[in-house]
């Protein structure tokens, strides 16, 4: 009988700088349901890769003097290097800068042109002569100017392609809301108020200000942009429209694409709208997820704030962080980094439920049995509960892969893993051992574990794939012995099981040094990324003009209180904020949204410019400003304690 299809998708990555953490996530959430689904005896195609094109990779390149594609292949090589590292079973890796991606991005491009769901216009914007980048009016920064350079920016026009979207409005929105085709579906409501219900804008999906994309083939001097390109690898790394490879009909519709809330929207409304004009079954699923913040904001290079997984995995192993970030995200909200969360799960998981539990285990057979158990065993209804937890998990764990709930699969794993903690606790075997009448017991308290184990493990081996083949050969356990058909039966290790006592297989770690050493590496890593921006200048404002003291005090900066916060729709750098200044409550639009969801706001203490002239920011009234530093591309609001009561004034 042939295996039934399943196909799973990452984003592709733009390979604008190294990978950090906050990519892993996705990529080893993908990773483990693709070795589950293989587990469960489906033919898994996994697709990830790298979407190469845009200004940003064409100015970087230009920055180092090599060509965009040069750039590129040094990045690529190393996102390969790092999931090679993170044992990321990919089936395929696509590069948008392949030619069959090519070839199938102008196919698609000129038949939705055809069917006129493309058509020519005026793409109107702010333009930045110096940074040569056009800006809608919500990515402008608090002041009106450049985001990028916050110099002025011009009212400017480009000829460029748009694409319609409005014929499939009603579509999208029953399929965001009538279907399950969002996890989670809560997120349906935000994308219907925000984009749907307001009318869908048509999508600008040409550029003629650059060169570093594909080109429009019959309008040479566009370049397709951005998400036309980007989303159609998911069917060119099929065959769709391409000779390379011919598995469309067989994997397509994709059964999940994992995503992180950013690029929601692009996959929830533009993909299945895209879909819809070409006229090709939409995707079953889309699974989105929230980001890894370190220190309550979304990792960046910029920032200095990016934790490299292949420094945390040298030093704690690949499969610890991937145990790591897993456990920690849960479905529908942000995981915060820190190293010493990271540490205190891996000693209380890793060494001490799960490494001890096997080493305890093993080291009985071996010092009451000589390593190999007798046939003759003795039950006792006190084993009912731990074999009834081992035998329904497979069952819980398999509900979790299909709501792409992987924190709660480990979860229920680790649970069945306590609970025979608890029960060598309960059964106290060294004190059976003491009495030669009580062998038969002692042997069947000792398989039950090696059981309890067997079925963990070999559920586990999915989202851990390289630590627990080395469990298995010390519980003696072979390939069929921890194959997903068995692990929902108990008992499948034969009666007369030899173990191998082998070596620890997560060593405790000394957390107060680790985090020293790693505290003085984060140090390090973002001194230089510090220096790095510093060193152009570029990014650095020249210091203004002397003013007296009287000058300084114009400006009337207090404490105020972040009462609720919430997104502008229609303008996505936006953030409207309701504060308590210590006199009252008053609304401040901020352009912080790039770098803080409103929960990350509400609650804190922030300076506030409080005689600000009021102002409409997008069309809501603004009644001060939120002082933040700029750092180069990215601006961090100055959080201020909490003792400080509303109404001070900074003097
Ligand atoms: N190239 C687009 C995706 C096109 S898919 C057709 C892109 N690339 S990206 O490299 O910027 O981001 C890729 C994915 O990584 C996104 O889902 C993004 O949200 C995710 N993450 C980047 N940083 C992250 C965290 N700190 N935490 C979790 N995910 C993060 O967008």
């Amino acid at each position: 009988m042939s295996k039934k299809p399943y196909y799973i998708t990452t984003p592709i990555y733009y390979p604008s700088g190294n990978p950090h953490i906050g990519h892993c996530y996705t990529t080893v959430a993908c990773d483990s349901i693709a070795r589950y689904r293989r587990m469960q005896g489906y033919d898994v195609m996994f697709l990830t890769g790298t979407d190469e094109h845009g200004q940003k990779i064409e100015q970087k390149a230009a920055e180092k003097g090599v060509t965009p594609k040069q750039y590129v292949d040094e990045i690529v090589e190393i996102f390969k290097n790092l999931w090679s590292y993170m044992n990321i079973s990919y089936d395929r890796y696509i590069r948008t800068t392949d030619d069959y991606h090519v070839k199938t991005v102008q196919t698609i491009f000129k038949a939705l042109y055809d069917k006129g769901y493309i058509y020519k216009g005026e793409y109107k914007g702010k333009y930045c002569t110096p940074c040569e980048s056009f800006w809608t009016e919500s990515q402008l920064d608090e002041n009106g100017k450049c985001p990028e350079c916050h110099r002025d920016v011009v009212e400017a026009k480009e000829e460029a392609y748009f694409f319609k979207m409005s014929p499939f409005a009603d579509r999208i929105e029953k399929l965001l809301t009538e279907t399950d085709y969002l996890q989670p579906k809560t997120r349906a409501v935000e994308l219907v108020n925000n984009f749907i219900k307001p009318g869908l804008e048509d999508l600008c999906v040409s550029r003629t200000s650059f060169k570093w994309g594909i080109p429009v083939t019959f309008d040479d001097k566009h370049v397709v942009y951005v998400w036309i390109d980007a989303l159609s690898n998911y069917i060119s790394a099929l065959g769709y429209e391409n000779e390379q490879y011919n598995d469309f009909e067989k994997f397509w519709p994709a059964d999940v694409h994992m995503v992180a809330k950013d690029i929601m929207r692009f996959h929830a409304i533009i993909w299945p709208a895209m879909l819809m004009a070409l006229e090709l079954p939409l995707p079953k699923h889309l699974a989105v997820h929230g980001w890894i913040t370190f220190n309550g904001q979304k990792m960046s290079k910029s920032l200095g704030n990016v934790v490299d997984p292949l420094v945390l995995g040298e030093r704690y192993g690949a499969d610890s962080i991937r145990y790591h970030i897993l456990r920690e995200m849960a479905l529908g909200a942000d995981s915060s980094f820190s190293n010493e969360i990271m540490i205190n799960r891996i000693n209380s998981d890793l060494a001490n439920d799960l490494g001890n539990l096997v080493s305890r285990t093993v080291a009985m057979v071996v010092k009451y049995f000589d390593g190999t158990l007798p046939a003759e065993k003795q039950s006792d209804p006190m084993d009912e509960e731990l074999i009834n937890m081992a035998k329904a998990l497979r069952g819980i764990v398999d509900e979790c892969i299909d709501n792409t709930t992987l924190n709660i699969a480990l979860a229920e794993i680790f649970k069945v893993i306590s609970r025979a903690n608890k029960y060598i606790d309960e059964t106290a075997p060294w004190v059976l051992a003491k009495d030669g009448a009580n062998k038969p017991r002692l042997a069947a308290v000792l398989y039950n574990l090696l059981e309890a184990i067997r079925i963990s493990t070999s559920l586990l081996s999915a989202f851990m794939p390289s630590t627990m083949p080395k469990v298995w050969e010390q519980i003696g356990a072979t390939a069929d012995d921890v194959s997903y058909e068995n692990a929902a039966t108990f008992g499948v290790l034969p009666q007369n099981i030899t173990v191998h006592k082998g070596d620890i297989i997560f060593p405790r770690i000394d957390v107060d040094k680790e985090i020293e050493e790693l505290n003085a590496l984060i140090t390090a890593q973002a001194e230089k990324a510090k220096a790095e921006q510093d060193k152009d200048g570029a990014n650095l404002e020249p210091l203004a003009d002397i003013i007296g003291i009287d000058d300084f005090f114009k400006a009337d900066l207090r404490i105020a209180e972040v009462k609720s916060c919430e997104k502008i729709p229609k303008a996505k750098k936006l953030l409207k904020l309701i504060v308590n200044d210590g006199f009252g409550e008053r609304q401040v639009v901020s352009g912080i949204a790039k770098w803080y969801a409103p929960e990350d706001l509400i609650g804190k203490k922030i300076i506030l410019v409080a005689n600000l002239s009021p102002a409409k920011l997008c069309g809501v009234e603004s009644n001060g400003m939120i002082v933040a530093a700029s750092v180069g591309e990215d601006a961090r609001v100055i959080f201020v304690d909490k003792d400080i009561p509303n109404g001070s004034r900074l003097s």
